[in-house]
């Protein structure tokens, strides 16, 4: 029998209109574009500003970006996860939502949380549903509107985060191209480092949770930088020894977006030299959720049948992991 791999066959993305500098940042907390670009790598992020529209509008956005482009029928998608660490209400998953408004009305749907980590596990669940033969076209969107909870009068994370969503379709391969190995991890020693306080099970929201500014994300930034620059690095050399694969081997590095540091540092431990490694945080900051999928469609355009590529990231929880994918086909 042959042996059914999970491939993408079509990516999209969404990100929203307004852009806040790091000009605009500058009025808005001590800071400057000097420091922000040296320590972060980040010029610019994309705001969703209109009143009302939560993530599921991102993610709607990009999922359409994808039928467009691939003239896929909706209706022959068996199921949506919206990959999310900001979903549009606590209770009710986002993803009910988007499958219903992209007319995606024969699959079932859920969310999965594990914040900047979220889409790599993504790509675990959806492939494991195809490689399992149970279904046939999963879409898994990556969608955050970071936005929502960042503090901007908190200098340590507003500069960071953008607001944004991209989609990938996963469909059975026969040619063994698609998701070939992965090594995820997590350790809840994290959760102290990177967190939003309240509204949670364990400190619901009360008047004082609102007026201490606890319902917005806060994070010991240096502490998170050490645990991601080891991990996302270790993660990254394990796979490619694992496949036997040397860096000649590799063709892109598809690395979360937090820190331009951060992805130098992993990409210098497996010896890739810049030109292989994708990297668009400059124009988006840390979308989270949506930071590999905004560069897998940044990037489609260049990929080719076959190429080998190594996703990393690493975010709260905490959450990391590495994935070895053989893309599937030319644009
Ligand atoms: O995606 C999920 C995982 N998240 C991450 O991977 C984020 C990991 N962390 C980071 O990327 C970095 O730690 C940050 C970008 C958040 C901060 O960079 P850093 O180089 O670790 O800075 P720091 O926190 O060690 O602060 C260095 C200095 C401090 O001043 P002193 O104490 O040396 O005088 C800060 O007060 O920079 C100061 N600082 C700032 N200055 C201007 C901190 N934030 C800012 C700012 N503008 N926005």
């Amino acid at each position: 029998m042959t042996k059914i791999t999970a491939a993408i066959t079509a990516v999209g993305k969404y990100v929203p209109e307004y852009v806040l500098t790091n000009k605009e940042l500058e009025t808005l907390v001590d800071t400057n574009d000097e420091w922000i670009t040296t320590r972060t790598g980040i010029k610019e992020r994309r705001i969703l500003k209109e009143e009302g529209k939560g993530t599921s509008f991102l993610a709607i956005k990009a999922a359409e970006d994808l039928l467009q482009k691939s003239n896929l029928n909706p209706e022959e998608i068996d199921m949506v996860i919206v990959a999310t660490a900001t979903p549009d209400l606590m209770v009710a998953a986002t993803a009910a939502y988007v499958a219903t408004e992209i007319g995606a009305v024969n699959a079932f749907s859920y969310d999965l949380q594990a914040a900047c980590s979220s889409f790599l596990y993504g790509m675990s669940t959806a492939s494991s549903y195809i490689e399992s033969g149970r279904y046939k076209k999963v879409l898994l969107i990556g969608a955050d509107k970071m936005s929502s909870i960042l503090d901007y009068t908190d200098r340590a994370t507003c500069i960071i985060f953008g607001d944004g969503a991209g989609a990938a379709l996963f469909e059975p391969n026969t040619e063994g191209l698609g998701l070939q190995d992965e090594y995820l991890r997590s350790d809840g020693v994290g959760r102290e480092f990177l967190k939003i306080e309240a509204g949670g099970s364990i400190m619901p929201p009360t008047e004082e949770t609102v007026k201490n500014r606890r319902h917005f994300i806060q994070q010991e930034g240096r502490t998170v930088f050490k645990y991601a620059v080891s991990n996302m690095a270790d993660v990254s050399e394990k796979i490619l020894n694992r496949n036997n694969l040397t860096k000649n081997d590799v063709d892109w590095l598809v690395p979360h977006q937090a820190n331009n540091r951060i992805i130098e540092a992993t990409a210098n431990r497996v010896g890739l030299e810049s030109e292989k490694v994708m990297v668009n945080i400059h124009k988006y900051g840390n979308t989270t959720s949506a930071t590999l999928p905004l560069l897998l469609a940044d990037y489609e355009k260049v990929l080719k049948k076959g190429d080998n590529l190594i996703f990393a990231a690493f975010g709260g929880g905490f959450t990391w992991g590495a994935i070895y994918l053989k893309w599937a086909y030319n644009s």
